[in-house]
């Protein structure tokens, strides 16, 4: 136990009690640590915003949820009028929920845009690994949640989008029927479905997403922030240990946060005030229809956040279940002609890729559009290690590492694209190539991330004054 420290007498009465608490609760330490003397590089740009706007638009989330709790019925009878009540009847009732229905979109552009943050000044290289893996669990809570809160309000695509979703881990060999009414707790979407979501939504997924951001933050302020020059400036600190390119988080990026803030109110005030459903996007025009299980609608398709994941499903047909069949067998070939393999290892990689195809041709192409779709998720969280270049940020690297990045958000917004419209054979044509050009960006990137001329990295981070 830390001594305990006295207030001198003439001390005001906020330092005394300041001193009581911290006597029994770390409270200016907690400060110190995180706020006043945690050190950030001072280079900081727009990029750095999204992480403490994700912990707003979670405030807003839990905020408004609470206030739509009070009044929302999870019944399969009265789900859909209770939100029609909510909307019409409680006072500002309507403002609640198109907060928190807008919050469920901006929400995913704030996590997207920190994440490709993330990916461009490699910010989940060694020491931030648990950073960034913190943060894929987060992405994954994060589509768990919107997933089950999109059934709560009983609309035609609440109904039918959970209908096809949980009917994808009925494709799961030997016990995918059982897991699919597990999910559902009957063998359809009911109101026992409704109920478990219900309860999910509102408290256990919340409870995992908050105890995966406190982690997530306590990692990232244990190995110090990154930056846009990818320079770690705790390798140059003065005679205190303070880093000579870092600044106190308070009060420089409380106050550049707030910047963030601002734009991000107007954005998304505007929304909410003048086009909440942002054609379709946000809400769904099917969902004013209420649930109708006799009647499924001509055209199902998730929210925008899940289409880039939902077209890479539908890509995966059986001809796309024969083209990667080829990329293993010629993957396998060109890895045992490559040299450098013994014997054994040859033969390990020869058998390892017939297997692997005897499984692709064994189980249905569906099964395996539910494996490339969880895939593209699982894989992120592999990134420390596939990236091998020599130097973390994307501008000490080879220029045309930039054009590939580029390429990669260009499909991954076709995908997105792709994925709310129907389907077609040319759409499914390009979301194919598509999809082996995210695999193949993440899966080759300990090849290609190392090819090139790359830049010199000063030794001090980059910053003008402004
Ligand atoms: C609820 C969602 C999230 C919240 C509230 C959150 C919060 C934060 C905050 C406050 C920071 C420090 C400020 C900043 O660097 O922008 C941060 C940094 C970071 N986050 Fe997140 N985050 C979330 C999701 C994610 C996801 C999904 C990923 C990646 C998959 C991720 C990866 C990172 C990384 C790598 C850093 C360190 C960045 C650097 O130092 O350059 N975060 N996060």
């Amino acid at each position: 136990m830390a001594e305990f420290k006295e207030a001198p007498a003439d001390a005001s009465a906020a330092l005394k009690l300041l001193t009581w608490v911290d006597n029994r609760f770390p409270a200016s330490k907690l400060y110190k640590e995180h706020l006043s003397e945690y050190y950030a590089p001072k280079n900081f740009n727009f990029w750095y915003f999204f992480g403490s706007l994700a912990l707003l638009v979670l405030v807003i989330q839990i905020v408004t949820g609470i206030f739509l709790v009070m009044h929302y019925k999870p019944d399969a009878a009265l789900a859909f009028a209770s939100v029609e009540y909510i909307m019409r009847d409680v006072p500002w009732g309507w403002l609640v929920r198109y907060m928190h229905s807008t919050g469920a979109s901006a929400f995913f552009v704030v996590v997207y845009l920190h994440m490709y943050r993330g990916l461009i000044y490699g910010s989940y290289r060694k020491p931030r690994e648990l950073v960034w893996i913190f943060g894929c669990a987060i992405f994954l809570c994060l589509m768990a949640e919107a997933f089950m809160g999109y059934l709560l309000p009983w609309g035609q695509m609440s109904y039918w989008g959970a209908q096809v979703i949980v009917n994808l881990f009925a494709a799961v060999p030997f016990v995918g029927e059982d897991l699919a009414l597990l999910i559902r707790g009957d063998y359809v979407v009911s109101d026992a479905t409704l109920n478990r979501f219900f309860s999910f939504h509102v408290i256990a997924v919340p409870l995992v997403l908050l105890g995966l951001v406190v982690a997530h933050i306590i990692a990232l302020h244990e190995v110090g922030s990154n930056n846009p020059d990818g320079v770690e400036i705790k390798a140059k600190k003065d005679e205190r240990g303070i880093p000579l390119d870092g600044i106190p988080f308070h009060p420089y990026y409380s106050v550049h946060d707030i910047m963030g803030v601002g734009g991000f109110l107007m954005i998304f005030t505007a929304i909410v005030f003048f086009g909440p459903e942002l054609g379709g996007y946000f809400l769904e025009y099917n969902n004013f229809i209420p649930a109708d299980p006799l009647k499924t609608p001509a055209h199902i398709a998730p929210v925008w956040y899940f289409t880039p994941f939902y077209s890479m499903l539908r890509a995966t047909t059986d001809v796309m279940v024969n083209v990667l069949s080829v990329i293993v067998a010629l993957g396998a070939v060109l890895t045992v002609l490559k040299g450098g393999l013994s014997g054994k290892a040859k033969g390990a990689v020869l058998i390892g890729a017939l297997v692997g195809i005897a499984l692709l041709k064994t189980f249905d192409a569906k099964f395996w559009g539910v494996v490339v779709m969880g895939g593209a998720v699982i894989i992120l969280f592999f990134l420390p290690w596939l990236d091998k270049s020599p130097v973390k940020s994307i501008r000490y690297r080879p220029t045309w590492h930039s054009y590939l990045y580029g390429v990669f958000v260009v499909f991954f917004l076709v995908l997105g694209y792709l994925g709310i419209q129907p389907p077609s054979d040319i759409g499914t044509l390009v979301a194919q190539v598509g999809t082996l050009f995210y695999f193949g960006f993440f899966l080759l990137m300990p090849w290609w991330s190392q090819i090139g001329e790359f830049k010199p990295v000063p030794d001090r981070v980059t910053f003008e004054a402004h």
